[in-house]
């Protein structure tokens, strides 16, 4: 199923821009404008080759993206589109935006303590247009959808793609369709969805289950499947490494941290480190640390099992991830038993020499309620990378003084429902089976509300006794 667009994406007299195969020994090359999802000759994954060698002067691009800042010009105000030299796409595209990226850094000083570190950066990608990361990806592969004059878009998701998509699609006004796990989503998040006039089909089964099924549906000519499966997403997704090295002065963290479900998010972050290097415009790559919730960590468990040595030589890498059949965790954004980018997101986490490890639901628990203590919040997936390097922190992989950027990837209220438990203290995790107990978790920073009686007396006595 392959159909050509158009325009093609080309920048300056060279190759023009190319889809690419990545599986190693295959390297197939198609054009931009063939709509495939993985490599037609192999069935491996595709990148997109922006052919950073016709890119004229590119030292000065931190200076042109700078400028761009001051600009009231759409192409210039998205923090997405404002660094278009590295997109395939040319100057002249109609494109589809919200206004995306150019969201904030903070310093968490109580987080930082938390890790048991000297500082800590915090990358707020839940401030994005919908509330999440993946509007950075989103605008580019609706853009795409565009170019090549798809009907109806769609996607698999466990909520925040879905809400992206949607909101992108009613900008485009493109018809979207979105397959969900029933039951196993925020319900502010398909709230988002329907507001935005998607149409929200609810199955039976999870995540996986539905990937599966936008996989076969992305044969038919009439669909345009907007997972991070698709290249053009994690286009969008990798400008987060350039605005991040704008926020940063230039200067590269020692680590950035994300949390891992589909894969998508560490893998765009690999490539725009990788662009940014083999450009010049940063002398070496952060070490890309991924932090998956324990009872969905399929990259962990393969990850624990590599050989140190096999890791160095950055060679013979598996060929085949061993999914989790039923995958749990209180993160539903990251509930993912078989992440379909694994085989990039692990070739980012070695190039750059990080680390993939998960962690509990206890300890996401209060790290979440940490971010929300330095005055920022998240949701339950974002809070894995504070709990991920309190503990890299604390077996040495991450030192003391090292600089490091945790990335959040959606906003607080996109879960409203668990922060409210945590702080009540009705936080709990279903066995898998109803014979078995469920997992109580206690909300170590619990801050209940109380009731008072309507009077001064009352309400000055109450604020005594939190002094
Ligand atoms: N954090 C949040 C808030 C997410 O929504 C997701 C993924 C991730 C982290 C993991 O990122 O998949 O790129 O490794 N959410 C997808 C969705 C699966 O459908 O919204 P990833």
């Amino acid at each position: 199923m392959t159909r050509q667009s158009p325009q093609a994406g080309e920048k300056s007299p060279g190759k023009p821009a190319a889809q690419r195969c990545i599986a190693p020994g295959c390297g197939a090359s198609f054009g931009l404008g063939e709509r495939i999802y993985v490599c037609s000759r192999c069935g491996g994954p595709l990148e997109i080759d922006c052919r950073l060698e016709n890119i004229p002067a590119a030292k000065s691009l931190p200076e042109v993206w700078r400028d761009r800042g001051a600009s009231p010009h759409p192409r210039d105000r998205s923090g997405v589109w404002r660094y278009r030299e590295l997109l395939p796409f040319d100057d002249s595209a109609p494109i589809v935006t919200l206004f995306e990226g150019n969201t904030p850094v903070y310093d968490a000083p109580r987080c930082a303590a938390y890790c048991a570190l000297a500082e800590l950066r915090l990358k707020h990608l839940g401030m994005n247009p919908t509330a999440s990361f993946k509007d950075t990806g989103m605008t580019v592969a609706v853009t795409q959808a565009v170019r090549v004059g798809a009907q109806t878009a769609m996607c698999a998701s466990t909520g925040n793609t879905a809400a992206s998509l949607a909101a992108y699609s009613a900008r485009a006004n493109l018809q979207c369709a979105i397959l969900l796990p029933r039951g196993q989503i925020s319900s502010a998040k398909l709230a988002q969805s329907l507001d935005y006039g998607a149409i929200v089909l609810e199955l039976e089964g999870n995540f996986d289950d539905c990937m599966r099924l936008i996989r076969e549906l992305g044969d038919d000519p009439s669909i345009y499947v907007a997972n991070s499966i698709n290249p053009y997403r994690i286009e969008g997704q990798k400008t987060v490494a350039f605005e991040l090295m704008e926020q940063c002065g230039w200067q590269v963290p020692d680590h950035v941290v994300v949390p891992g479900g589909n894969m998508g998010n560490s893998s765009a972050l690999g490539k725009g480190f990788s662009e940014l290097l083999r450009l010049g415009l940063i002398e070496r790559q952060p070490q890309i640390s991924v932090i998956q919730a324990e009872g969905a960590a399929p990259l962990a468990h393969l990850f624990a099992k590599l050989d140190p040595a096999q890791i160095a030589e950055g060679k013979e890498l598996p060929e085949t991830l061993e999914p989790v059949a039923a995958p749990q965790t209180l993160a539903t954004a990251i509930k993912i038993g078989s992440p379909v980018s694994w085989k990039k997101a692990l070739r980012a986490v070695l190039e750059s020499r990080g680390q993939i490890i998960s962690v509990s639901e206890q300890q996401i628990a209060d790290a979440k309620a940490m971010v929300g203590r330095d005055g920022v919040g998240c949701e339950p997936a974002s809070a894995t990378t504070i709990a991920g390097i309190r503990k890299l922190a604390a077996t040495g992989h991450i030192r003391r003084t090292d600089s490091v950027v945790a990335f959040l990837t959606g906003h607080l209220l996109k879960d409203a429902d668990y922060v409210s438990h945590y702080h009540r203290g009705t936080l709990s995790l279903a066995a898998e089976t109803e014979s078995e107990p469920a997992q109580e978790l206690t909300g170590a920073f619990r801050n209940a509300s109380e009731r008072v009686a309507a009077t001064k007396v009352a309400i000055l006595d109450a604020l005594q006794r939190r002094k």
